[in-house]
């Protein structure tokens, strides 16, 4: 393919890479926006921020022109999901998470109507092993539950998954079998560490090009930058590191 082709089809790793703002304040949120800058555009907002501060922060980032993945895993009856989707569709995020059955995914996608708002359903969580599994009831293995719940998930016609960067490959080949090679099925991945970091209570992680080379489209990374002395330098290195992963990726394909 010309350089020219190429180029245009070039993922912009730095669009591709999530932040998880844990924090237990909005101002402490704040800080770290304004820390990464022009280095990161795409912020996860979970239970802890929500708890804290509600929503406050997604119009703040809405009209900075960032992004807003809230990460609140939504699990209940069907009508109820439903009717909490609608609301957060109409406040201009991006991602946002659900888990359940089949059922639970259909009422969310329905509640999200044609709003560009996107949903992953949660798979497995990366702190859970085989004998998390036991201890959950679950007879089957770690991969057989996030095989099953990524079929539910394609079925019910979902965006995408959260899974662990271990599973990635298995989902991709799934999404491929079921919908097509240009189906657009997102795969994102917590669990992510560059080889200097802790594991933390992750016990299914990987590295950043790895998840990447798996078929990983987006990382969700808070501790590793969070926890860094510099923050944004942490996050331009492993911003560096998942472009080099995207760009291999592309030349392959080609
Ligand atoms: O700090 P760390 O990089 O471990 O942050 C990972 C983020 O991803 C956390 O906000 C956590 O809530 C989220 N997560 C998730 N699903 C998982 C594992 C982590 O949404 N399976």
């Amino acid at each position: 393919m010309p350089v020219a082709e190429l180029e245009m089809l070039r993922i912009d790793a730095s669009e591709r890479l999530i932040f998880a703002l844990d924090v237990p304040s909005v101002d402490e949120a704040r800080e770290l926006i304004r820390q990464l800058e022009g280095v990161v555009s795409f912020f996860k907002i979970g239970i802890e921020l929500y708890v804290s501060s509600g929503l406050a922060i997604i119009p703040e980032l809405v009209q900075q022109n960032k992004k807003v993945f809230l990460d609140l895993k939504y699990f209940d009856v069907p009508e109820t999901v439903k009717s909490a989707v609608e609301r957060v569709a109409s406040l201009g995020v991006s991602f946002l998470t659900i888990h359940g059955n089949g059922q639970i995914i259909k009422a969310a996608v329905e509640g999200r109507g044609n709003a560009p708002l996107k949903l992953l359903s949660v798979t497995v969580l990366t702190s859970l092993d085989s004998d998390d599994m036991k201890d959950l009831g679950f007879e089957c293995s770690v991969e057989d539950l996030v095989i099953r719940r990524a079929t539910k998930a394609l079925e019910a016609g979902c965006d995408g998954v959260i899974t662990s960067p271990r599973e990635a490959d298995k989902v991709r080949d799934l999404a491929t079998i079921m919908k097509g090679q240009d189906h657009k099925f997102l795969i994102v991945t917590p669990g992510i560490r560059p080889k200097s970091s802790a594991r933390d209570d992750h016990k299914r992680l990987s590295h950043p090009a790895d998840a990447i080379q798996a078929g990983a489209d987006y990382l969700v990374i808070g501790r590793p930058i969070r926890e860094s002395l510099d923050p944004r330098q942490a996050a331009k290195d492993i911003i560096s590191e998942m472009q080099t992963a995207f760009d291999a990726l592309e030349i392959e394909r080609s």
